[in-house]
Parts: C-alpha cells; structure tokens; sequence
C-alpha cells in the first residue's frame, strides 16, 4: 500500500537553484494517489462542524472541491485579484518578491459561518494568513486549515498560532 508521499515528485532546482518542488500532479494521475489524498483530508475533519470550505486558487481549489462535495458542504473560491465580479474584500501577501493579492465575495460569507480553509501546501504562510484574514474580516470563524504538504522549515505555521492546522506530510525543510 502506498503512502501518500510516495505519489509526490520532488524536482530539484525548480522554479530555481536550491528549491525542492514538490509537485501534487504525481498525486492526482494517479487514481488511488486521488483518493488516499482526499480521504487523508476528510479524516481530519471528522467531527469539526463547518458550513462551508474556502479554496485557495489554484491548487487548492483540487483539493478543497472535493472534500466539500463528498461532505454536503458549500464551496467558497478564494481568488487571486482581478477575477471575481462581484464585491469583493481583499488581502495583500507577501511573495518573494513583490505582493500578491487575494479576494473573495463578501457576501458570500456571513458572520458565525464556520469555514474549513484548504490548500495543497503551505510554505511560508502568507497565503493563507491572507485568507484567515478575508475570512475573519467577514465574520467567519476558521475552524480547521488542512493541507496537503507542510514544509515545516519555512515556519509558516507560527503565523497561523491558535488555528487548528493539519498536514497530511510534513517535509522538515524548505
Ligand atoms: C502555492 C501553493 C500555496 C502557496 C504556499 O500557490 O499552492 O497556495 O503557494 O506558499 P506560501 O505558504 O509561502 O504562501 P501559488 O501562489 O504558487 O499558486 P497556485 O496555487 O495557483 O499554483
Ligand atoms: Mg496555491
């Protein structure tokens, strides 16, 4: 039986000299690779009670979609700029170089929803700290964040103190 990491291809030097990518695709082509991830996922939400998921595009939207299907729950994209067209709040993060932004529709969250935020990875945690961000700005409660791979030597988890944070994998490095 293969383990979940087993299905991760790690590229040396990509996108540059000294980054280890780990790449989720040689999760998804594989169908039992799919499944386990998902299952991995939906095991730590049992017993949160939650309303909605919040996706992180893009590669969060692969993994958040299905687990709020399978659970009867609503599925709430959270958007890099420029692409939702209604009203939306957003929140500037830090890149390596440079800002990104992220949006979501405002009224598509209300105050005392329970959200579940899911994304592939977390790195250095200004993604989804932005999206804590949105999500709390709108009077949402963040009741779990699960990911699919930490890279626990970015530290990405201190930014995220007090929240209920899972990984199916841990990498201890960068
Ligand atoms: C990647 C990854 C996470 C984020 C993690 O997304 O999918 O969302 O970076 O990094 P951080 O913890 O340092 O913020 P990216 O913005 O590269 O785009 P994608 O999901 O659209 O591929
Ligand atoms: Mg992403």
């Amino acid at each position: 039986m293969k383990r979940i990491e087993d299905y991760v291809i790690s590229i040396p030097d990509f996108p540059e000299p000294g980054i280890i990518f780990r790449d989720i695709t040689g999760i998804l082509r594989d169908a039992d690779g799919l499944k386990l991830s998902i299952d991995k996922i939906q095991e730590m939400l049992e017993g949160v009670e939650f309303d909605a998921v919040l996706g992180l595009e893009s590669r969060g939207f692969i993994f958040g979609m299905p687990i709020a299907y399978n659970l009867h729950k609503a599925f709430i994209p959270v958007r890099k700029k420029g692409k939702l067209p209604r009203e939306t709040v957003s929140a500037k993060y830090d890149l390596e170089y440079g800002t990104a932004e992220i949006e979501i529709h405002k009224e598509d969250l209300r105050p005392g929803m329970k959200v579940v935020i899911i994304d592939d990875l977390i790195a250095t945690g200004g993604t989804v700290e932005a999206a804590v961000k949105l999500a709390e700005s709108l009077g949402a409660e963040v009741v779990k964040i699960a990911f699919v791979m930490e890279l626990a030597g970015l530290k990405g988890r201190e930014r995220l103190a007090g929240y209920d944070v899972e990984s199916v994998i841990t990498y201890e490095g960068k």
